[in-house]
């Protein structure tokens, strides 16, 4: 069964400049907690124990995270503000972390293929953290495609229909329903215009892979903005056997823009006043 899950997680973050200088964005807190640590919790709710994380320069306090503070452990010892670290110790106990770095940015295709070596030969799920989920009903969105890879065992991208105007932002996918809200891969375009796209189904950053995936990134050349593709890579995988896209059950945030980022705040302000 899949056990680990990938973090690209080697991006400048520029559109959050200044606040990404010297703070990965990853980093960024959504109320008092960090997108990656969203994700992270997304991946042990699914079942997944191992995390794999592609770093980059600069991107230190991610390890630093995920890892005992023994000052802050000694000082909020016995306090009334111990409970602010019980969030974080539970998912340190419950997985474990490994780290590689991506040493030039060469896309996300590129950004994968870097984490092969902590992933190995085995099928694996991809969470991009600035894609903030929330079930609304039920399992996250990763759990979700966990019950879909157990059916049928190939790789399966997340899907959500977009405004066509957007489809410049995403991948892009077209196929052939072959249940209630997933669709055999036929097409996929990374960021194509609205008058090119095959559709308005786009590809939102999670991903179930099978470890072929491996081989053929490395066989696939550089496509939109000159980077290497996932979206390429899964296409070619399509045509040799199949990939699925899965309409997902719950909310999705663009955490990679400051409207998303404001936007999942509030969402998540709310949520918190409501749940008390
Ligand atoms: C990446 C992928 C794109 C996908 C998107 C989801 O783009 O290349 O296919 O739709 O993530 O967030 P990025 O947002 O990193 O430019």
């Amino acid at each position: 069964m899949i056990k680990k899950c990938l973090f690209p997680a080697a991006g400048y973050g520029t559109r959050f400049l200044p606040a990404t200088k010297a703070i990965p964005k990853e980093m960024l807190p959504v109320l008092t907690k960090p997108l990656l640590q969203y994700g992270v919790e997304e991946a042990i709710e699914a079942g997944l124990n191992t995390m794999a994380i592609v770093t980059g320069r600069g991107k230190r306090a991610i390890e630093d995270h995920f890892d005992i503070s023994y000052e802050l452990e000694h000082q909020i010892k016995g306090t009334s503000k111990e409970h602010y670290l019980t969030e974080i110790r539970e998912v340190i106990g419950k997985c474990t972390f490994s780290y590689t770095r991506q040493i030039e940015m060469k896309g996300l295709g590129h950004a994968i293929l870097s984490g092969e070596t902590l992933i190995g030969n085995e099928p694996f799920a991809v969470i991009l953290a600035d894609d903030l989920c929330d079930n609304t009903q039920g399992n996250g969105v990763l759990s979700q495609m966990i019950e879909v890879y157990k059916k049928y065992q190939c790789s399966i991208v997340a899907i959500e229909e977009i405004p066509k105007e957007h489809t410049n932002k995403y991948g892009v996918i077209a196929g052939n329903e072959i249940e209630s809200g997933l669709f055999m891969v036929k097409d996929m375009v990374e960021k194509p215009e609205p008058q090119d796209a095959p559709s308005n189904m786009a590809i939102i950053g999670r991903y179930i892979l099978t470890p072929d995936i491996f081989d053929i990134i490395r066989q696939t050349k550089p496509g939109k903005g000159g980077e290497i593709q996932i979206t390429d890579a899964l296409l070619t995988q399509a045509k040799k056997g199949m990939v699925l896209g899965f309409k997902f059950q719950g909310k999705r945030f663009d955490c990679g823009s400051v409207d998303g980022f404001v936007e999942a705040t509030n969402y998540f302000y709310t949520k918190d006043k409501i749940n008390g």
